[in-house]
C-alpha cells in the first residue's frame, strides 16, 4: 500500500488546474491546489493590515490555515496571486507550507497536488510528475474567462502582464524555482482540448504507476 501520489507543476493558467482535479476524480484520490496555500497566506497577511515583508506573521498564518475549507473564489482575484507570488520567495514561509502539504500528500489513499515545486521538493517520489506549459496568450484567454466567470470584471491584457510578472518571479526566486523536475512527463496544452489534455495526462500516469 502507501500513499499515490501525483505531482503537477506548471506556471500560472496552464491548464495543471483543471488537469488536476479531473485526473483526482479518475483515480480516486484527494486534490489540493498548493497554489491556494499561498494564497490564503497572503490574504490572511492582506487582511490583517500586516505588511507583506513580515515573515512572522506569514508563518502564523500558514500554520492557522485549514486546507479544507478555502474560499475559492475570493483567492482567485489577481491582486491576490500577485501578492502570493511575493511571499512565495520566503524560505521559512515555504518550510511550514512544504511540510503541510507534504502531510496532506501522504495520507492514504494519495493525492494529486499541483503547484510549482511539487515534482521537485515537495513530493519528489511522486510516481508520476507531469509539467504542465501553454503559450502565454493561451493562459491569459483561459485565466481572463475563468476571473469573469467569478464575476469580476478583468482585462486580458492586464491578466497577461500579471501572469508573465509572476512567471518570471516564480523562476527566478532563488528557494524552489519553477522548473521541470529531470523525470517530469512535459504536456504543452495550448492547442489541447480539456479532454484530449486529460487522455494525454492519464495514458502517461497509467504507465508510470
Ligand atoms: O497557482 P497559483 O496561481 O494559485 O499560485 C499563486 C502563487 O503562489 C504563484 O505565483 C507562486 O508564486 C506561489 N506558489 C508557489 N509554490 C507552489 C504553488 C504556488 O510558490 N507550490
Amino acid at each position: 500500500a502507501g500513499a499515490l501520489v501525483i505531482a503537477i507543476d506548471g506556471p500560472a493558467a496552464s491548464g495543471k488546474g483543471t488537469l488536476a482535479r479531473l485526473l483526482a476524480t479518475h483515480y480516486g484520490l484527494r486534490h489540493l491546489d498548493t497554489g491556494l496555500t499561498y494564497r490564503a497566506v497572503a490574504n490572511a497577511l492582506l487582511e490583517l493590515g500586516d505588511e507583506l515583508g513580515d515573515e512572522a506573521a506569514a508563518i502564523r498564518a500558514a500554520h492557522d490555515l485549514d486546507f479544507a475549507t478555502f474560499d475559492r473564489d475570493h483567492l482567485a482575484l489577481p491582486e491576490i496571486g500577485e501578492a502570493a507570488s511575493r511571499i512565495a520567495v520566503m524560505p521559512e514561509l515555504r518550510k511550514v507550507l512544504v511540510s503541510r502539504q507534504r502531510a496532506f500528500a501522504e495520507d492514504e489513499p494519495g493525492a494529486v497536488l499541483d503547484g510549482r515545486d511539487i515534482g521537485t521538493v515537495v513530493c519528489p517520489d511522486a510516481v508520476a510528475k507531469l509539467y504542465v506549459i501553454a503559450s502565454p496568450e493561451v493562459r491569459a484567454r483561459r485565466r481572463t474567462q475563468e476571473v469573469r466567470a467569478r464575476g469580476v470584471p478583468v482585462e486580458q491584457a492586464a491578466i497577461l502582464a500579471d501572469i508573465l510578472k509572476r512567471d518570471e518571479r516564480d523562476m527566478a526566486r532563488a528557494d524552489s524555482p519553477l522548473k521541470p523536475a529531470p523525470d517530469a512527463y512535459l504536456l504543452d496544452t495550448s492547442e489541447l482540448s480539456i479532454e484530449a489534455a486529460f487522455r494525454a495526462a492519464q495514458d502517461y500516469i497509467d504507465r508510470a504507476m
